[in-house]
C-alpha cells in the first residue's frame, strides 16, 4: 500500500470509526428506552446496537493498523498500546489509545456477560460514556481534516445527535416497573 494511500485510509476509517461509534451510543441509549414504552420501532433494538458495534471495531481497527504502519508517522505499535507513549501528537493520540482501550474492555466484557454476571458487565459499560467524548477529542485534536468543514460537520452532527438523545433519556420520566411488565417486558430486561 503506497503512503498516500495509507494517510488516505487513516483519515476515512477515523471519519467512519466516529460516525459508527457516535451510532453505538444513539443505539444504546434508544434500545434501553424501547424496553420501557409500547409501540416502540422494533428495529431499534439491542441486536441493532451490537450489530453497529461490531461495524465500528472493524473500521476502528483499519484506522490503526494504518495508523501504526504508516511509515511517515512512524508511530509503531507501542503507540497502539500504551496511551501518551507515542512522540507523534503524543496528547491527541493518547486519547485515540485511552478510548480505543475503554473500547476494547466493553467488548471484552460484553463477550464475557454471561461470565461475569450483569452486575460488573454494566459496571464497565459505563466506559462507553467516556469513550465517546474522549474519541471526539482525539479527531478534533489530531486530525488533518479537523478543522475542514466536511469533517467538522460530520463531528458536529454526531455531538448533536449523542447529546440529543441524551437529554431525552434522562428527561423521560421512568416507566413503572409494573407497568412495563404488565406490556409484557420482564422487570430484568437485558439478559
Ligand atoms: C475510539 C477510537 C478512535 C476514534 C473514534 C478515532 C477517530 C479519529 C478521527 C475522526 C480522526 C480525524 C481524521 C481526519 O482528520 O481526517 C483521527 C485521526 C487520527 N487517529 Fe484516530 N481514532 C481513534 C483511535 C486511534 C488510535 C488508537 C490511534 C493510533 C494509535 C489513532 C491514530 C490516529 C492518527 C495518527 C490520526 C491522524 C491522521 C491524520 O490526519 O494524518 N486513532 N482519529
Amino acid at each position: 500500500m503506497s503512503d498516500q494511500l495509507l494517510w488516505y485510509t487513516t483519515r476515512a476509517a477515523g471519519a467512519v470509526s466516529l460516525i459508527l461509534l457516535s451510532g453505538v451510543v444513539v443505539l444504546g441509549l434508544l434500545a434501553r428506552a424501547r424496553v420501557e414504552r409500547s409501540g416502540w420501532p422494533r428495529f431499534l433494538s439491542a441486536a441493532l446496537h451490537r450489530d453497529v458495534a461490531l461495524l465500528a471495531l472493524v473500521f476502528l481497527a483499519l484506522h490503526i493498523v494504518t495508523a501504526v504502519v504508516d511509515p511517515f508517522t512512524h508511530l509503531g505499535i507501542t503507540a497502539a498500546a500504551v496511551p501518551f507513549s507515542s512522540y507523534y501528537r503524543t496528547f491527541w493520540l493518547g486519547l485515540g489509545t485511552v478510548a480505543f482501550e475503554l473500547i476494547l474492555a466493553i467488548t471484552i466484557t460484553s463477550l464475557l456477560r454471561r461470565l461475569i454476571g450483569r452486575r460488573a458487565w454494566r459496571g464497565v459499560h459505563w466506559l462507553a460514556h467516556a469513550a465517546w467524548p474522549v474519541a471526539v477529542v482525539h479527531g478534533l485534536g489530531t486530525g488533518t481534516d479537523a478543522l475542514s468543514w466536511w469533517l467538522l460537520g460530520i463531528t458536529v452532527v454526531c455531538v448533536l445527535c449523542v447529546v440529543t438523545v441524551a437529554i431525552w433519556r434522562l428527561s423521560a420520566a421512568p416507566v413503572d416497573p409494573l407497568v412495563r411488565e404488565r406490556r409484557g417486558a420482564p422487570l430484568r430486561a437485558g439478559r
